[in-house]
């Protein structure tokens, strides 16, 4: 379909161009999912819409949310827009609990994808040439995939190492030497161990940038993963319902967080509790449109991630700020709201503790405990160095975060190692209601 051509490129589109692609797009999008979803037309018709109504870009607000539940109901294929044999690949997320989301892509959609991760990679610093280590997994989850065809349509040499496997990743990376590295941000820090234990100083690989998704990560995570490795360290960002990574991605030049590629997936905030639209600038739970998916179409899609768009700098296209958790990952501990990223804060700063951590909500009686387990870099002298160090966590997390809460320092080596999308969160509140 012409109407998707020249992705490549527009990144550096005037305002006034962005607009009128979305604009036309937009129409486009939410015509195809009435036309050819049910559970859009139904959707629509009940709030008494219809993609006619859509005249500018705000009159996206009267179109209906689409959350992960309608997913859900809809498995496996109900929300494909295209028959089966149209489509050329499926992907799905397992999440925590119930059924997999599953997801679409016709040949177009995967020429786009590509498109746009070739895009997120070109302005992350890579150029044709550039040898690309992919340890996102392969497998339903996009990352791995999604990031290998980016990758080759970049003219790279792609290395598909996929996650795990991790001795075999050092050497890889020491004998093929790549110059760019696409991991979850916890699954560099577990490579980062693993150079370090066998001797080898990851300052002295090959690799200049390294991007980084899948998971919320906070800039003191990053200055961690940049000193270890000597790298530019880059957010990219996505997520399987609106496409996979490459959503959104940050400019090398500026690391100056994620420029959301508006062109093919229209932005919105909202009040998470209300559903009002919020102005840019204030923060509010991110909702997705596709523009130009043709298998699965998604309107207005609540993805759960807390963030606010800025203004575009090197692209006009907007910025969102860096994702500072998800509605499901808030811990409400007596009260007080407090997400992983905000304790991840405190444990890097901590010059004595590894970055590795995780967080346990228990309620033993009627009040909930949260206990943050941490890790030591040496080895404690005694019980009493523990103990103190256990007690400075506490006492920085009150500060910060304003609950009590209880510190587990371990040993070094003492935090199981991420492959992947690291777990920051075990809730035991439920198994312990039963
Ligand atoms: O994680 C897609 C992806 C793969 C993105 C590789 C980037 C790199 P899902 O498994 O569907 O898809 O999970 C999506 O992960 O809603 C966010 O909560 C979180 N997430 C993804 N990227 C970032 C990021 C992939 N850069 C969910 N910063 C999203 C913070 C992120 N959170």
């Amino acid at each position: 379909m012409t109407m998707f051509a020249g992705i490549n490129g527009f990144e550096y589109a005037s305002r006034d161009d962005i607009e009128a692609v979305q604009l036309e797009r937009m129409k486009w999008s939410l015509k195809h999912a009435y036309d050819n979803v049910p559970f859009y037309r139904k959707a629509f018709d009940e709030k008494g819409v219809h993609p006619d109504d859509l005249h500018a870009l705000g009159d996206l607000a009267k179109f209906p949310f689409t959350v992960k539940k309608d997913l859900r109901d809809n498995y496996p294929f109900g929300l494909f827009a295209v028959p089966t044999e149209k489509i050329s690949r499926i992907h799905a997320s397992s999440g925590t609990t119930g059924k997999p989301t599953v997801v679409g892509y016709t040949e177009q959609d995967i020429d786009v994808w590509s498109e746009v991760i070739a895009r997120c990679i070109r302005v992350a610093g890579g150029r044709a040439g550039d040898m690309v280590h992919v340890a996102f997994g392969y497998g339903l989850f996009t990352g791995g995939l999604g990031a290998h065809y980016g990758a080759e349509r970049a003219g790279c040499t792609v290395v598909p190492a996929s996650g795990g496997a991790t001795a075999a990743q050092i050497q890889i990376i020491m004998d093929f030497k790549p110059r760019i590295i696409m991991v979850t941000p916890s699954y560099m820090l577990s490579l980062a161990d693993a150079f370090d234990k066998a001797g080898i100083d990851p300052r002295s690989t090959s690799l200049e940038i390294s991007m980084h998704g899948a998971e919320p990560w906070t800039e003191e995570m990053r200055r961690e993963i940049e000193q270890r490795f000597d790298v530019k360290a880059i957010d990219i960002y996505g997520l399987s319902e609106v496409m996979g990574p490459g959503v959104g991605s940050e400019f090398g030049e500026s690391q100056d967080g994620l420029t959301i590629w508006e062109d093919l997936f229209y932005p919105e905030i909202i009040d998470p509790e209300t559903g009002e639209l919020m102005p840019d600038g204030e923060e509010g739970e991110l909702v997705f449109t596709s523009l130009c998916k043709e298998a699965f179409p998604i309107i207005r899609y609540r993805t759960r991630d807390l963030t606010r768009l800025l203004p575009g700098s090197l692209s006009k296209m907007r910025r969102m700020a860096r994702i500072f958790g998800r509605t499901d990952d808030m811990m409400i501990i007596r009260g007080v709201n407090i997400f992983p990223t905000q304790i991840e804060e405190i444990i890097c700063r901590d010059e004595r503790l590894t970055p590795h951590y995780f967080c346990e909500i228990r309620r033993p009686k009627v009040m909930d405990e949260l206990t943050v387990v941490a890790e030591a870099k040496q080895a404690f002298s005694d019980d009493h160095n523990r103990a103190h160090i256990a007690e400075e966590l506490k006492k920085s997390i009150k500060n910060l975060c304003g609950v009590s809460v209880k510190a587990d320092v371990r040993e070094p080596g003492g935090i199981p190692r991420s492959a992947g999308k690291a777990q920051r969160v075990f809730d035991f509140r439920n198994l312990a209601d039963k």
